[in-house]
């Protein structure tokens, strides 16, 4: 049985500042979730919540019906993987090994690394089109090349649940347009905090963060709309057609 994710009522204060307040949300089972929100609305504090990497002031993250704030970290990465904004890695490591990192909650005395883990490592270079980089130093990756290694390192883990925090980021238009289909066609629920509203409009549903609020969440068309972007995001919209798929298209006037 594959896992979900929910919150409800989850805040988080620093010294007196709200960064999250009153946010609940369901993950559904298989769905690609995207979060979209201004700079500083609060995306990237409602992932390291979901993800147990910090405790909430109020509310409560569930995993499966668990707390997750009581569950053990091993048994979280067992279930759920995360890539960070600012993600960090060791820079003496070469990029296998600090995939490898990925089987970490997999791995004991009794379950020590074996052939299939190299399997696994290997698939998740291939997944991100990374496998050329296997024996590289990690210092000497570009940024985009070290976001694809995050990624992969979060596919080693094999999670049914994947929270990545702006993954596109850094990478050339090829790779962002790969990584979210690589994504996407993987057979687990995804939350994704995005930032190009495009890239967005092919998510499963969206949630639009305002302040630290969730003020919308829904179907990318039906949240997403000139009123929303111009309320949110300070913009004006308007949709167009694609000739060539009949998709929609936001061009957006500051
Ligand atoms: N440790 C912190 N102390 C004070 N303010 C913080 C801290 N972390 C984040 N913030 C602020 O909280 C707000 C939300 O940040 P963040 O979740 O990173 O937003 P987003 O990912 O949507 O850009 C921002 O205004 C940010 O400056
Ligand atoms: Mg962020």
């Amino acid at each position: 049985m594959s896992s979900v994710l929910s919150c409800s009522g989850l805040a988080f204060k620093v010294r007196g500042a709200e960064l999250l307040n009153g946010v609940s949300l369901a993950l559904q089972r298989g769905e690609t979730l995207g979060i979209v929100g201004p700079n500083g609305s609060g995306k990237s504090t409602l992932l390291k919540l979901l993800a147990g990497l910090r405790e909430p002031s109020a509310g409560e993250v569930l995993l499966d019906d668990q707390r997750l704030s009581k569950m053990a970290r091993r048994s979280i990465a067992q279930t759920l993987a995360v890539v960070e904004q600012q993600a960090d890695t060791d820079d003496g490591i070469r990029v296998f090994d600090a995939v490898a990192l990925g089987r970490t909650p997999w791995l004991s005395a009794l379950q020590p690394w074996s052939v299939a883990d190299d399997a696994i490592v290997e698939q998740a270079l291939i997944d991100v089109d990374a496998l050329h980089l296997r024996n590289r130093l990690w210092r000497s990756l570009s940024g985009g090349e070290r976001q694809r290694v995050h990624i992969a390192r979060a596919l080693a883990q094999r999670p049914q649940i994947l929270l990545l925090d702006e993954p596109a980021n850094h990478l050339d238009i090829q790779h962002q347009l790969s990584i979210l289909k690589v994504v996407r066609a993987l057979p687990v629920t995804t939350l994704i905090a995005l930032h190009d509203l495009n890239q967005a409009l092919n998510c499963d549903r969206l949630a639009v963060l305002e302040r630290g609020r969730l003020v919308a969440l829904g179907k990318p068309l039906e949240v997403l709309t000139p009123e929303r972007l111009e309320e949110t995001f300070g913009v004006t919209a308007h949709y167009l057609t694609d000739p060539f798929d009949g998709a929609q298209i936001l061009r957006l006037h500051g």
